[in-house]
């Protein structure tokens, strides 16, 4: 089928190439002019492993890309619409791109004849395709539903391995008004071997929250139970090897550490805080995973100055800047606030992340930034581990160039050793 892509950001691109992958037409869309031109011209603008190959495969064949809606709009069948929904200051859902990307499609189907099915991607609460979408859809098309049709199709892939999750998810949820739409949505997944549930648009939207909720009090359970092992000298990990055997609770998602970044968990479960607040109910557990989070970091830096004393003109290597392995992305990550904390105690940062340092950079432009882990350690009095990439596992000769052979693990990543001074986040 012929499918237009809104928004060519991690989602967008990577559902973008995944589908040309599956035989369709691909247009994407966005209002950024230089990511479109790197689309064109077949760099893609976010790292992602596979992407690269994918979007090489596909660009000037059956993958196209422009910053007009009206040609996209014309040229396709359905649009799925893979905007940012970020949070505001208060924590609540921010429709305002969500609304311009509708308002859009609504201008471009105003003049098309041929039914158009708009299909909402990007993560949005309860009640937002009906209550939102739709209506400004309706209302700049001067059409009523019917005329096109609307579906909401939440995305779970993980950054880091975005294109595997895709082409290889676990479920694919498509919510839609009529059934129409929601056979055409669920057809385009033709090929890939997963069931389709279908629903209506707001158990869909549910369905997203609720999945990356239940992931985020994981880890913040997890990151409890860690610290009250860490002071009673027991380990957790261990503890939670076994719990994780009990088919009920399983293994994954059970490490305790640094806590959860990125672009989604913790804007998705401020988001359903606000929405829960909003409907009338105070959500006394969502608000206590969030708490935990906030407070992993701190205790890093605490525990920091419990070894160090003052930090002051300390030089502290900082090793993973991305909010997780095998990604660029820094959005939310919990080297942030340590980074910050650090440098508000008058501390040097000598930072390394093999993919994020460039990112980084637009956030901390006073810190240094290294090329590789030995160089961020070379004279530092500490190190903080703050992102699981695979590399830092295998660190050895590189801590002979600390001044002072501290290391604090957020990440549970290295066995300790003799010659240095270890030191466990919840372990
Ligand atoms: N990143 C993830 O891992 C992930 C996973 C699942 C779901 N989601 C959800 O998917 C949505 C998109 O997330 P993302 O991380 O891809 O966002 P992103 O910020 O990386 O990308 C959004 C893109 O939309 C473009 N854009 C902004 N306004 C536009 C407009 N009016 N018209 C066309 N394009 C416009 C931006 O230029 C950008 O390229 C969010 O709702 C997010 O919560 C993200």
């Amino acid at each position: 089928m012929k499918i237009s892509v809104i928004g060519t950001g991690y989602v967008g691109i990577v559902s973008a190439v995944c589908f040309a992958e599956l035989g369709h037409e691909v247009i994407c869309v966005d209002v950024d002019r230089p990511k479109i031109d790197k689309i064109k011209a077949g760099i893609p603008p976010i790292y992602e492993e596979g992407l690269t190959e994918l979007l090489n495969k596909h660009a000037g064949k059956n993958l196209s890309a422009t910053t007009d809606y009206n040609f996209a709009v014309k040229n396709s069948e359905v649009s799925f619409i893979c905007v940012g929904t970020p949070s505001d200051q208060h924590g609540k859902i921010d429709l305002s791109i969500i609304k311009s990307a509708s308002a859009s499609l609504g201008d471009s189907l105003r003049t098309k004849q041929e039914y158009h099915i708009v299909v909402v991607k990007s993560t949005v609460v309860p009640e937002t395709t009906e209550k939102v979408v739709l209506p400004i859809i309706e209302e700049h098309s001067k059409k009523h539903l019917g005329n096109f049709g609307i579906a909401m199709n939440p995305e779970f892939l993980r950054e880091g391995k975005a294109v595997h999750d895709f082409m290889h998810p676990d479920k694919i949820v498509v919510g839609s008004m009529d059934k129409k739409s929601g056979d055409v949505v669920a057809s385009l997944y033709n090929g890939i071997d997963c069931e389709v549930t279908r629903t209506n648009p707001r158990t869909a939207e549910m369905i997203k929250y609720v999945n990356n909720a239940y992931l985020a009090t994981k880890i913040s359970f997890s990151n409890e139970i860690g610290n009250i092992c860490k002071i009673l000298g027991i380990n957790t990990y261990e503890v939670m090897k076994a719990v994780g055997r009990d088919f009920r609770i399983g293994p994954h998602f059970l490490n305790s550490g640094a806590g959860f970044g990125g672009s989604c968990f913790p804007k998705d479960v401020k988001a359903l805080i606000e929405k829960a607040k909003e409907i009338g109910y105070e959500p006394v557990l969502l608000r206590s995973v969030i708490s935990v989070n906030e407070m992993q970091p701190e205790r890093m830096v605490q525990l920091l100055k419990s070894r160090l004393g003052n930090i002051k003109g300390r030089k502290i290597a900082v090793l993973g800047l991305a909010f997780k392995n095998d990604t660029d992305d820094i959005r939310e990550s919990r080297s942030i606030p340590v980074i910050k904390e650090l440098l508000d105690n008058g501390a040097m940062v000598s930072a390394y992340d093999p993919m994020a340092n460039e990112n980084m950079s637009k956030i901390f432009g006073n810190i240094q930034y290294n090329e590789n882990a030995a160089d961020a350690l070379n004279g530092s009095d500490a190190c903080m581990i703050m992102t699981e990439w695979e590399e830092f596992r295998s660190l050895d000769k590189e801590f002979n160039q600390m001044k002072n052979k501290l290391i604090i693990d957020g990440r549970h990543m290295l066995t300790p050793k003799k010659d240095l001074e270890y030191v466990g986040l919840c372990w």
